[in-house]
């Protein structure tokens, strides 16, 4: 029977349907990287969220993996290149939370433009501070939503039922999506100088590490508030630290972080920082779904050779 390690907190019906479909699940999480690599080579397939990372050492040592499959969408902590040389399938299970990353971000929006997390804290503490937390309306104001996929296309919808004005970039989206959404697109200058707050949806790439920095900050509308639930890597959280102090940034709602889990970190504190632990995804409902799919796409593909959501299916 062939073997499927569950190496990250999962609902149980991963391990149900991994049963169900004839395969032999080991539900093993937490281990650390020397854990994993002393027992990898009896997996034939391994089922990840984001705590477990996948490196190329750990990948060498999995003598008959055969696929990998991520429940969620970033693949971020998967060695996709070595999974290649060794003919490893990765998968992911893109639609599965998309809702519940979009409803999280706009969420951290509302917070945002309310201070609910200080204004709650404070009430707590038997303070009495109305002045204090006086906040904004989103009506009338304008979201920038960088990165228009799945969940960026959600938020943007959300946002347009708020009454916001919605501006989107991504430049791979095609001017009929665009249509069909009702978004405007526009060039990545324009949503900077235009947008009242910003939030990402994109994946970490080459082309999107380290784009919240500096220059980038320096082409937005003063007080402009950011949401990051797409990927900490994203940020340069140093640059993004020195606009909040200077008020160029008003506040930032942030569920990602360049290290995590991050018990330590330069925004940690800060007054104008809602932060959260990369929960975006973390409904029950989401969970349940991702879960269900990455168990049937691993089966599907170790005992029918099915490729669902295959992120290097092309060179396997
Ligand atoms: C994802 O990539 O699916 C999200 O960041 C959620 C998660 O990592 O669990």
């Amino acid at each position: 029977m062939k073997k499927v390690l569950i190496a990250d907190k999962a609902d149980a019906i991963c391990e149900k349907v991994l049963r169900e479909k004839g395969l032999e699940p080991v539900v093993k999480t937490g281990m650390k990287p020397e854990e994993l690599k002393a027992c990898i080579a009896e997996f034939d397939g391994i089922i990840v969220r984001s705590a477990t990372t996948l490196t190329c050492d750990l990948i060498a040592a999995a003598a008959k993996l055969k696929a990998v499959a991520r429940a969620g969408s970033g693949v971020d902590n998967i060695d996709v290149p070595a999974c290649v040389t060794k003919k490893v399938l990765v998968m992911n299970t893109p639609f599965g939370n998309t809702v519940s990353t979009a409803e999280h971000a706009v969420a951290m929006m509302m917070a945002l433009a309310r201070h609910i997390p200080q204004a709650n804290a404070s009430t707590h503490a038997g303070k009495w501070e109305k002045k204090k937390f006086e906040g904004v309306e989103l009506t009338g104001k304008t979201l920038g939503v960088i990165g228009c996929g799945n969940i960026g296309a959600v938020v943007a919808d959300r946002a347009m039922g708020l009454k916001m004005k919605v501006l989107v970039y991504d430049p791979v989206m095609t001017a009929e999506r665009a249509r069909e959404l009702g978004v405007h697109m526009v060039g990545l200058d324009e949503l900077y100088q235009k947008s009242d707050f910003i939030t990402y949806h994109v994946v970490i790439n080459p082309a999107t590490k380290g784009m919240i920095n500096k220059d980038a900050i320096a082409k937005m509308k003063k007080g402009v508030r950011l949401i990051n639930c797409a990927r900490g890597g994203i940020m340069v959280e140093a640059d993004i630290k020195e606009a909040l102090l200077s008020g160029q940034i008003a506040g930032l709602a942030c569920d990602v972080y360049a290290k995590e889990p991050a018990t330590e970190h330069i925004f940690f504190g800060m007054e104008n920082v809602i932060a959260t632990p990369h929960i975006a995804a973390s409904t029950k409902d989401a969970q349940v779904t991702v879960a269900r799919q990455a168990a049937e796409q691993i089966a599907d593909y170790l005992l029918n050779g099915k490729k669902t959501h295959a992120i290097n299916g092309d060179k396997i």
